[in-house]
């Protein structure tokens, strides 16, 4: 048993499909989420800045009580693979191998479609990841630039014309392809899931790399006795760099009814000190 937090990150508001999974799954555990809305996106920048960003932000994470730290982030999963991290002796997991696990099981065509940030596809890692565990899938990957931007301006609704023919752009050449398991790589992707259901037709199944990772990190606490024995609701305490009055507007998108916690800016100054201590 332990009653530490856990430890959730992203680089802005997508890693709250995480948060709300394990909100449901584990309602009694406390989690800190930081979100770092005034450096947002990841996806667009270079492989040094994605890992001198997520360094600091794991840094900031391990300054709280934490048990367990998640990197509810496709891009920051992706570039860092499955190697080595600061996280130090926190067990830490990012996106990468619960999604990959998850779509290895359930697809019976063998080929795999993933979307994600730029940098998420140029890294390669979740073909890596999913070949790892069935080497004769196929995978079809591609970069979908707009998408974050759509979901972070409220572009969101099923039948929105634009967000309906930019789904078509990007996903046409993976639906070619006759996928019938479509990882959804960056965890802002959820928040369209409908529109991406809807151009991919019912036969495929849509894996969402936030709610996996939070199925996940269940099975990992519990396998290690480390599920907390609260018994009254945890809470969550959300941390942001930029405005908190945005945040807590713009999370109840992700996270349906409450936020359940409160919403406190860092500094960026703070999140570099964190990391150079
Ligand atoms: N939530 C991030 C991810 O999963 C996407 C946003 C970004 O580009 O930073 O990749």
């Amino acid at each position: 048993m332990n009653n530490s937090a856990i430890g959730v990150f992203d680089s802005g508001l997508g890693g709250l499909t995480c948060v709300k999974e394990l909100n449901k799954l584990i309602p009694n555990e406390n989690i800190i989420y930081f979100g770092d809305t005034a450096r947002i996106p990841y996806g667009t920048r270079s492989r040094e800045t994605i890992m001198e960003y997520a360094c600091q932000d794991i840094e900031f994470i391990k300054k709280h009580d934490v048990k367990l730290i998640i990197a509810a982030c496709g891009t920051v999963s992706s570039v860092m693979g499955m190697g080595k991290t600061s996280a130090g002796d926190i067990p830490f997991t990012g996106v990468l191998l619960p999604a990959a696990q998850t779509a290895c099981s359930v697809t019976r065509n063998g080929k795999i479609g993933v979307i994600g940030t730029a940098a998420t596809i140029r890294s390669g890692a979740y073909g890596k990841a999913i070949r790892g565990i069935r080497p004769e899938v196929s995978v079809i990957g591609n970069s979908c630039p707009l998408f974050v931007p759509l979901v972070e301006n409220g572009f969101t609704e099923r039948d929105n014309p634009v967000t309906k023919l930019v789904v078509e752009q990007y996903l046409a050449p993976i639906k070619k392809e006759g996928v019938d398991t479509l990882i959804l790589g960056c965890t802002h992707y959820p928040i369209i899931r409908d529109a991406i259901a809807d151009y991919m037709g019912e036969k495929v199944t849509i894996i969402s790399s936030g709610e996996e990772v939070a199925k996940f990190a269940f099975k990992l606490l519990m396998g290690k006795d480390m599920l907390s024995n609260r018994e009254e609701q945890g809470t969550n305490t959300y941390y942001t760099s930029d405005s908190a009055e945005l945040f807590e507007e713009n999370a109840l998108a992700f996270l349906g009814n409450s936020l359940n916690g409160e919403v406190h800016k860092v500094g960026i100054d703070e999140l570099i000190s964190a990391a150079n201590q």
